[in-house]
């Protein structure tokens, strides 16, 4: 489960400060399957990775599973999110000039997996998005929504509990878009993981069971 509680976070940019989150108190239950919405600015990445444990408040706690994750070390930090959390950003970030199937290896590669566990664990990954047919495609010989899926399948891969996506379907059509949220819909259902995703699209947003609205780095509502 993930708690926040009068989360603020501040950047301080010369003399400048912003505050991109100001007592931000949310709490989203194992399983759900959210959508955080909001314009330019107002937020939602610095949200997402307070979330993902990519980047600490200034205040507040953050409760992850049962655990105050706000004071922890970098290094503890990075442990919490390889073992539970799975990331899918607007662009892809995938490796050029390696393979679906090697772009997918490479987080379990990290963690020490080899061999025929390792090859079969990733294939998986890729048939569970539908790829199966594409394992030794290159990204530039696969559709902007196929690479996507290869990112979902990277993230997947380790078999987080919760997937966090920022902007993923930025770069889409929005027809593609919407094949991308309906794969996240039958994640989330088939296998009971968490699925925050954030958006500045409310067509996107729709497609998931709960919104939560942004602006100025304040909750303004919270519809399920
Ligand atoms: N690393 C940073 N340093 C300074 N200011 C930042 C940084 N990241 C975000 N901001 C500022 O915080 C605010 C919220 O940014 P962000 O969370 O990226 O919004 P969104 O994802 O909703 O577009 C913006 O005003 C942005 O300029
Ligand atoms: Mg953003």
């Amino acid at each position: 489960m993930i708690e926040l509680k009068n989360i603020t976070k501040v950047y301080k940019m010369g003399n400048e400060t912003v505050r991109a989150l100001d007592d931000v108190s949310l709490k989203i239950n194992d399983g759900e399957f959210v959508a955080i919405i909001g314009p330019s600015g107002s937020g939602k990445s610095t949200m997402m990775n307070v979330i993902g444990c990519l980047d600490k408040p200034t205040s507040g706690e953050y409760w992850l599973n049962g655990k105050d994750v706000s004071r922890l070390r970098d290094d503890q930090l990075a442990t919490v999110r390889n073992r539970n959390i799975g990331f899918v950003f607007q662009m892809f970030n995938l490796l050029n000039r390696s393979s679906a199937l090697r772009n997918v290896e490479l987080p379990l590669r990290y963690g020490g997996v080899h061999g025929h566990d390792l090859y079969k664990r990733s294939v998986d990954a890729l048939d569970s998005v539908g790829l199966k047919d594409r394992v030794r495609h290159r990204p530039v010989e696969l559709s902007g929504g196929q690479q996507q899926r290869v990112a979902i399948a990277r993230a997947l891969v380790t078999q987080p509990s919760l997937l966090l996506a920022d902007e993923p379907t930025g770069a889409l059509d929005s027809h593609t878009g919407e094949e991308i949220l309906r794969l996240f819909r039958q994640l989330h259902e088939e296998r009971g993981l968490t699925v925050v995703l954030v958006t500045h699209d409310m067509n996107i947003a729709r497609h998931t069971n709960r919104i939560v609205a942004i602006k100025d780095g304040r909750i303004e509502s919270d519809v399920s």
